[in-house]
């Protein structure tokens, strides 16, 4: 069989499918100041050491940050977060301005009211096209109370009701 074109919006449709949770990456700059993004692409790799991979693209100004730093945080957001996903994922420099957030162990900055927080130190850069791939050590863990925030279908979601079909 001939190899598809998968044009760019192709590829984006068919990604949409995919249900995710919604975390945001944070570090704390040199002048501890707050920075971070919204993340979806983000997973658990293995569970001895703890392993999670975050991708962020090179065009992020957080990045350069996470870098330098070699210790950042996975925030998981719940349901109720969306306001944070959706300033999170903007450019703006202020960005944190109404978002609640305490230093966490090795100065990451802590989400208040996450879901759960995953405090990582940096083993492996993997560039891929125009992303990184950083495969971190977890070194500190914690899990609140809530429903998750979902992203599917290029949108925000909160589980209505969960139906166990196992
Ligand atoms: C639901 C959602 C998921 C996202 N996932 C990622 C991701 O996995 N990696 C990434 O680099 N950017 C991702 N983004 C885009 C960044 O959040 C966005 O480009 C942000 O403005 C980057 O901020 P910065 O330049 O201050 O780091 C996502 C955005 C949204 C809304």
């Amino acid at each position: 069989m001939a190899a598809m074109e998968l044009t760019a919006d192709a590829f984006r449709a068919v990604m949409s499918r995919f249900v995710t949770g919604v975390c945001v990456v944070t570090v704390c700059d040199e002048d501890g100041r707050p920075r971070g993004l919204t993340v979806n692409a983000f997973t658990s790799v293995s569970l001895q050491p703890p392993t999670v991979l975050v991708s962020l693209a090179h065009a992020s100004e957080t990045h350069p940050v996470v870098v330098r730093r070699g210790m950042f945080a996975v925030n998981i957001l719940a349901a109720d977060q969306h306001d944070h996903a959706r300033k999170l994922a903007t450019k703006d420099p202020d960005k944190f301005h109404h978002v609640g957030w305490s230093q966490g162990p090795h100065g990451v900055p802590l989400l208040h009211d996450a879901l759960a927080h995953l405090v990582c130190r940096t083993q492996q850069r993997v560039t891929v096209a125009d992303h990184d791939l950083l495969i971190a050590t977890v070194v500190d863990a914690s899990v609140n109370p809530g429903s998750p925030l979902i992203f599917y279908d290029r949108r925000f979601w909160a589980l209505q009701d969960l139906s166990n079909i196992s």
